[in-house]
């Protein structure tokens, strides 16, 4: 008999459903929400309102794309946290009232190890290429920067992890001082692509271990520009392109840096990225540098899987399906949490 997983995601601003046969992706439906855009942030209780809005469509969608009816499913996953706590509710509250009617079980995943297993999605056309356990991954996101030592699919350790900022946070926040619009990843890398990376010098951390820190140079980024616009009120027009390319150079830098730290300490050369600043285009030629300089077997997802999707969940779910690793109806959704 086949094992169908409908995957829900809604731990931040982009509702998602998913559905997975057999380890196969069917479909993946993702409804992002502009809303936030006027505000340069996600707003919590706007984006629990459009999930709540969002929910019943994206997941009627999924079904249809996937050719599944729902009295075909096997369980229903869904992220349980670490997430927006208003957003959270939505997708678990429906996943639990879903899973009831249906009589089948229901999964809870960490949101954070579904980026990490995304790289094992494989749906028809993909390039079906997965690390091998185990691996090192980078996982940068707007609310995590980590170095995670992956043992298994249910194994994983975190080496280090940001002390303040996640790297995407500090990107957005300086796209934002610079006045540019939200989220500030996407334009930024846009810009970058046109700038000099060396024209700009920001302050780096130095921080023992693995771990990140990028609160300071959110600071100094801040601190610079203020200086800059005292002689040159257009200073930020005249120079977006550099300054987005010696920002996004000096946040790959760090990045990097440590994770070559790693790879070195661990002894590991299968090294993957996740997470949606790894769609970031500086990190990923990075990355393909490191790959040809120190003989790593570089994993970078798919443009579609690096954000917040539910195949991811779907995909977690999957595994856990096979362990028969389900949660009781009471499992409330969490904020914060280490990676589990
Ligand atoms: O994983 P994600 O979708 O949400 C979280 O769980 O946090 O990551 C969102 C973060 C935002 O900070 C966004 O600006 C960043 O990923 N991002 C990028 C790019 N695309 C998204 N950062 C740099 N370059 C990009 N191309």
């Amino acid at each position: 008999m086949s094992t169908v997983i409908l995957g829900i995601e809604s731990s931040c601003d982009d509702t998602s459903a998913a559905v997975i046969k057999d380890g196969y992706l069917l479909s993946n439906v993702v409804a992002s929400q502009a809303v936030h855009e006027a505000y340069g942030g996600v707003v919590p209780e706007l984006a629990s309102r459009a999930h709540q809005q969002n929910i019943v469509p994206v997941v009627h969608e999924a079904l249809r794309r996937a050719g599944v009816t729902k009295e075909e499913l096997s369980a229903v996953a869904f992220t349980r946290g670490p997430g927006l706590m208003g957003s959270l509710l939505v997708g678990v509250s429906f996943a639990k009232g879903f899973a009831r009617s249906l009589g089948i079980p229901m999964i809870d995943v960490n949101h954070l190890s579904g980026h990490i297993l995304a790289h094992f999605i494989k749906a028809e056309g993909d390039e079906n290429r997965q690390p091998h356990f185990p691996f090192l991954c980078l996982l940068v996101s707007g609310g995590n920067s980590q170095i995670v030592l992956v043992k298994a699919y249910n194994d994983m350790e975190i080496l280090g992890q940001t002390i303040d900022d996640a790297a995407g946070e500090a990107i957005d926040k300086c796209s934002k001082v610079m006045g540019l619009g939200y989220p500030g990843g996407p334009i930024i890398d846009k810009l970058a692509r046109q700038g000099n990376p060396k024209a700009f010098t920001f302050s780096k951390p130095h921080i023992p271990g693995l771990d990140y820190s990028f609160s300071g140079l959110k600071t100094s980024f801040l601190y610079s520009l203020r200086n800059w616009l005292k002689d040159d009120a257009d200073f930020i027009e005249h120079h977006k392109e550099d300054l987005a390319a010696s920002l996004e150079a000096t946040i790959v830098d760090i990045l990097m840096d440590k994770l070559r730290k790693a790879a070195k300490q661990y002894g590991i050369k299968e090294i993957a990225l996740s997470g949606g600043v790894s769609a970031n285009n500086g990190l990923r030629n990075a990355f393909r540098e490191h790959a040809a300089r120190f003989g790593w077997n570089i994993f970078i997802p798919k443009f579609s899987y690096t954000t917040d999707n539910a195949a991811m969940i779907a995909m977690t779910g999957y595994f856990k399906y096979q362990d028969k690793e389900f949660c009781p109806m009471e499992a409330p959704a969490y904020s914060r949490v280490v990676l589990q």
